[in-house]
């Protein structure tokens, strides 16, 4: 099993470092992808924009994606979920979702814009939203919208830990 990653601001890069280490595989940018045997198993993660997770149409192309990590600023909710799984045509199974962060520094022009109407659209509901794990969360959203956030955090993977270890009790041990 491979780590494949498409990142525009380094917060996916973050996680797919992150779980490499916690599985002990390697984690490489999906720029690289003509380093990597095609058809190769891969967990594949990408940021999402728009409601799309970026590259996966292009790994699913290129290699067996066994499990897609999609990365966004959502709230860490069933909703985004499916959410997501309908609008990439994918099962949502398979499908993990991670808190990213946002890096309002490294962003300009149009995709600087359409973040600031994806977080504005966030204001509202924030407050009551419970993420996955139960937690209630409180952001200021006019603040992150300013100097930006970093939510990665290395035990929301554990969820894709055990994903990945009932995938090796039900698929042998060789990868
Ligand atoms: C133009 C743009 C559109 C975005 N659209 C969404 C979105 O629809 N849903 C979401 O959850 N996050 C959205 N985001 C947030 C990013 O997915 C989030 O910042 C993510 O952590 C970026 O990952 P990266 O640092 O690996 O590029 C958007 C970000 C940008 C810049």
């Amino acid at each position: 099993m491979i780590i494949i990653y498409n990142s525009l601001t380094g917060f996916t890069e973050k996680y797919a470092k992150l779980l490499a280490k916690n599985l002990g595989f390697e984690a490489k940018s999906l720029n690289d992808y003509k380093q990597i045997p095609k058809n190769s198993e891969v967990i594949f993660l990408g940021w999402v924009y728009a409601g799309f997770i970026q590259g996966l149409k292009k790994a699913e192309r290129k290699f067996k994606v066994k499990a897609i990590i999609a990365v966004g600023v959502s709230d860490e909710t069933e909703t985004t979920i499916l959410n997501l799984a309908k609008q990439n045509k994918i099962s949502e199974r398979e499908l993990f979702f991670l808190r990213g962060g946002v890096a309002i520094d490294k962003l300009k022009g149009f995709k600087k814009f359409l973040l600031s109407m994806v977080l504005k659209s966030q204001y509202n509901h924030e407050q009551q939203v419970e993420n996955l794990s139960g937690k209630k969360m409180e952001i200021n959203w006019l603040d992150v919208l300013q100097n930006g956030i970093d939510f990665v955090d290395e035990k929301k993977l554990k969820p894709i830990i055990q994903w990945y270890s009932d995938f090796l009790k039900n698929n042998g041990t060789n990868n």
